[in-house]
């Protein structure tokens, strides 16, 4: 019998990293590695790389620093490390990875995950091994790879790639060069993965994609499924109790979405809509395709379809040629909106990009101001919206059991953490609660009413009360 060989990843970046870091523990299992807290002792280490912003990619590189070490000892010790790099900048800059950093092995694209057992092997045989093509797709932009192996369950939410890529291209952005064009998964696939999850207990699904609401996955019918219609099929699936979406773009907000927020209490009034900007000459130097104006009439939309939705969104300060009436209009429009929460990045130009074309105008000195502006605005806002929660009474999600003995920790529709004191069996329930006081962004509170001992399922619970 062979011995377990040790895998450890590590991810940076956005949840699509979370989720692939997944599928790729999952697809070497069968080649008999477990997961591995730690790297020094690992047999294969694995950087799931984000190139979304500058530091990302350089953290990846003194990463791998670090991981020379480890490597080093352990030949020393008479045993093999294999290093890969992995997710958006293997993606973006794998010959380069190759020549500046000899420690590493194997270089894998988003697109090949499922191919990583023959490059481990190649590597090992050949020195080195690097694969980051992108596959054909067919008519439906489906992929001709093997289904992704089962989805472990992890706790009580989980996430669930339905789409990848985007075709938006805008001027700053490396996405559609390293995850490639729009894809989406067909509907039946994603139905089985969710009847998978809630059999292990997942109560929350987040359905992730680059572009998630440009998702047009092939249905049953064999028809082109917008999400708003995903979203009515995994509702019937017992046991979904709230569904999420991220991200969005403003640009593919259809009317079937809007209306699912109206006539799906499980999809949870709580949607991220990067904005990036709120002047339409830098909304059009990005290539966003729409307008600041445009982007209130879909926030409009939403507002009319469901009262208490609240929304989040991306902003980057000091893109090239940003004035600061450019920026004001930023701030003007934050003012209007009135995130619940929001992110909010200095630009970094991105090589091969449009945008790392033109000429920067705003000093790393005016990009740090704006920002501070810009995210104290952002904050009173978010501190606002979590404060306007003490005294009401709101459905919880339990997730886990809190750091103080007895208490029990779950969250919000706007993802705010709530603690009660309760018993951990009600992990994995829906309950309402009762919001007493606010201490940085976690809220506290009691359950409103005594729970009963003989348990409803969570989704029969509360929702559509
Ligand atoms: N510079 C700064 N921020 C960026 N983002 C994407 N590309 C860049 C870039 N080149 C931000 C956008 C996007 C989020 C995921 O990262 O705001 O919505
Ligand atoms: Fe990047 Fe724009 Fe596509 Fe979002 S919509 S992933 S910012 S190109």
């Amino acid at each position: 019998m062979t011995s377990k060989r040790k895998l450890h990843i590590k991810s940076y970046g956005c949840q699509m990293n979370v989720y692939d870091a997944q599928r790729m523990v999952d697809s070497l299992a069968g080649e008999g590695f477990v997961e591995s807290a730690s790297a020094e002792d690992a047999d294969l280490v694995i950087l799931n790389t984000c190139h979304i912003r500058e530091k990302a990619s350089e953290k990846v590189y003194s990463e791998l620093g670090r991981l020379r070490a480890a490597k080093t000892e352990a030949a020393q010790n008479g045993r093999e490390m294999q290093i890969a790099v992995a997710g958006c900048v293997a993606q973006a800059e794998g010959d380069e990875i190759i020549r500046r950093a000899p420690v590493v092995d194997i270089v894998v694209g988003p697109q090949s995950y499922h191919h990583l057992p023959q490059l481990i092997a190649r590597a090992k045989t050949q020195g080195r091994a690097i694969e980051t093509e992108f596959p054909v797709q067919d008519k439906f932009g489906v992929l001709p790879q093997p289904a992704a192996s089962a989805i472990r369950a992890r706790g009580i939410s989980a996430f669930v790639t339905v789409q990848e890529g985007c075709d938006k291209f805008c001027t700053f952005c490396v996405v559609p060069y390293t995850r490639g064009a729009e894809v989406s998964r067909p509907v039946e696939k994603i139905v089985e993965d969710v009847k998978r999850l809630t059999d292990n207990g997942v109560r929350e699904i987040t359905l992730i994609g680059q572009n998630v609401n440009a998702y047009h996955g092939e249905g049953k019918d064999g028809a082109s499924w917008p999400l708003g219609k995903l979203l009515h099929r995994l509702a019937e699936i017992p046991g979904v109790a709230r569904m999420r979406y991220s991200t969005s773009h403003p640009r593919d907000v259809e009317d079937s979405l809007i209306a699912a927020h109206r006539e799906l209490p499980q999809l949870m009034p709580f949607v991220h809509l990067p904005v990036q900007s709120g002047s339409d000459r830098i909304l059009a130097a990005m290539n966003r395709k729409h307008t600041a104006r445009d982007y209130c009439e879909i926030i409009e939309r939403f507002r009319a379809s469901r009262q208490d939705i609240a929304f989040s969104s991306d902003f980057i300060v000091g893109f090239p040629g940003e004035t600061e009436e450019d920026f004001s209009a930023t701030l003007a429009l934050v003012t209007q909106i009135g995130y619940a929460a929001a992110y909010s990045f200095k630009y970094s130009p991105r090589p091969g990009t449009p945008a790392a074309d033109m000429q920067e105008t705003v000093s790393t000195a005016g990009m740090d101001e704006r920002l501070a502006r810009l995210q104290d605005l952002i904050n009173s806002q978010q501190s606002a919206f979590n404060k306007a929660a003490i005294g009401t009474t709101m459905d919880v999600l339990f997730e886990a059991e809190g750091r103080v003995p007895g208490q029990m920790v779950g969250r919000s529709a706007y993802l705010q953490p709530v603690h009660v004191m309760a018993s951990p069996d009600i992990v994995g329930r829906v309950l309402p609660v009762t919001i007493e006081k606010l201490e940085r962004y976690s809220l506290f509170g009691a359950l409103a009413s005594p729970v009963s001992t003989v348990q409803p399922t969570p989704f029969q619970m509360t929702i559509g009360a």
